[in-house]
């Protein structure tokens, strides 16, 4: 892949705020996001249709869709576990639906509720209503490179896990590091094997950076062709069923990255600062991102 476009998924506003304590105000909430849709990102998760105790956090999802302002050409998404999320998503007219599975059993389980196998039918159906809708429809399986209750991640499992979605007639398949336990080389064997299954143009990849790996982990996926990272202002982010999930790769180190080896993203540096400083003081706290923690101590 020669390509030098590179496209962002932000997901900060989702995969950021789910696992944080401090209650972000429905109103802070769409004004970072309509910060976010003004940085040239093509795609922002803003929130998640799960059960609300479940996630707390976002207990607030058909406000914050109903009333963000939307910019033409960026997809505003939600996480979506069921028929039931669906039907929320879709009464709050999101523009694509993310569903959600694990590659391991027992995340799958402590995640969801569910087994893997009773998990597929269910988002079998979320896909084909949401097709019928006219709505693009992008799956996450979790625990890809390793599972935080059963360790290494079975390659048998994952690969017919994967295709088992993409049989589905998902539109993008994105392979999360949940626990942010990969290196470089466990990236490439996998991404190898998954191309088998998916084109790299249906393929992302989704990096906690737990334990710093992530920016290595994300040359190491260019090197193999993927061209879509999911990403997370400040460097926000986790499960709360994963123990030790950490932040997402910061979207401000994942652009510093791209764009010093010349790839484009049409996002700005500059702008996705301001709104990780933003996040940073509303959270009151220091967020992970390494440009941010510079660019704020100039
Ligand atoms: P459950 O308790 O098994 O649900 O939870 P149920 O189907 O048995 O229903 C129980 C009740 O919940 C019913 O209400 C349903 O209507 C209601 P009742 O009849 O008792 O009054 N219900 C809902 N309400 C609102 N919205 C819904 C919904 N569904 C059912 N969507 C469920 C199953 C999936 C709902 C639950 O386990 C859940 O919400 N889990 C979400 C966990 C989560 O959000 N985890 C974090 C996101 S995944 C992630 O971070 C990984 C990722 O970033 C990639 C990576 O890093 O690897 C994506
Ligand atoms: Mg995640």
């Amino acid at each position: 892949n020669s390509s030098k476009k590179v496209s962002i998924r932000e997901v900060g506003p989702r995969d950021g705020l789910q696992n944080e304590s401090t209650w972000i105000d429905t109103e802070q909430k769409i004004e970072w996001i309509n910060h976010l849709s003004r940085t040239g990102l093509p795609y922002i998760e803003v929130s998640s249709f799960v059960h609300p105790k479940w996630i707390p956090a976002l207990a607030d999802a058909e406000e914050v869709l109903a009333r963000i302002d939307r910019v033409d050409g960026v997809t505003y998404a939600a996480l979506v576990p069921n028929e039931k999320g669906l039907e929320r998503a879709l009464r709050a007219g999101v523009d694509e639906v993310a569903i959600f599975m694990s590659a391991t059993e027992t995340h799958n389980r402590k995640n969801i509720n569910k087994s893997i196998a009773d998990t597929l039918p269910v988002l079998k159906n979320v896909t084909r209503i949401a097709k019928q809708e006219g709505k693009s429809v992008r799956g996450y399986l979790s625990t890809v490179f390793g599972c935080p209750y059963e360790g290494t991640t079975e390659q048998t499992k994952l690969l017919q896990t994967v295709e088992a979605l993409m049989t589905m007639g998902i539109d993008e398949l994105s392979l999360g590091d949940t626990i942010g336990v990969a290196t470089p080389n466990l990236v490439e064997a996998v991404v190898r094997e998954v191309t088998k299954l998916v084109p790299t143009e249906k393929m992302a990849l989704h990096l906690h950076d737990t334990k710093g790996m992530a920016i290595a982990n994300i040359a190491c996926g260019l090197r193999t062709g993927v061209r879509k990272f999911d990403s997370s202002v400040g460097g926000l982010g986790g499960c709360p069923y994963a123990p030790g999930a950490a932040g997402n790769v910061a979207t401000e180190d994942l652009l510093y990255l791209l764009h010093g080896l010349g790839y484009e993203t049409d996002v700005s540096l500059n702008e996705i600062m301001k709104a990780a400083a933003y996040i940073q003081e509303k959270l009151d706290k220091p967020l992970p991102s390494h440009n941010l923690q510079s660019f704020l101590a100039k």
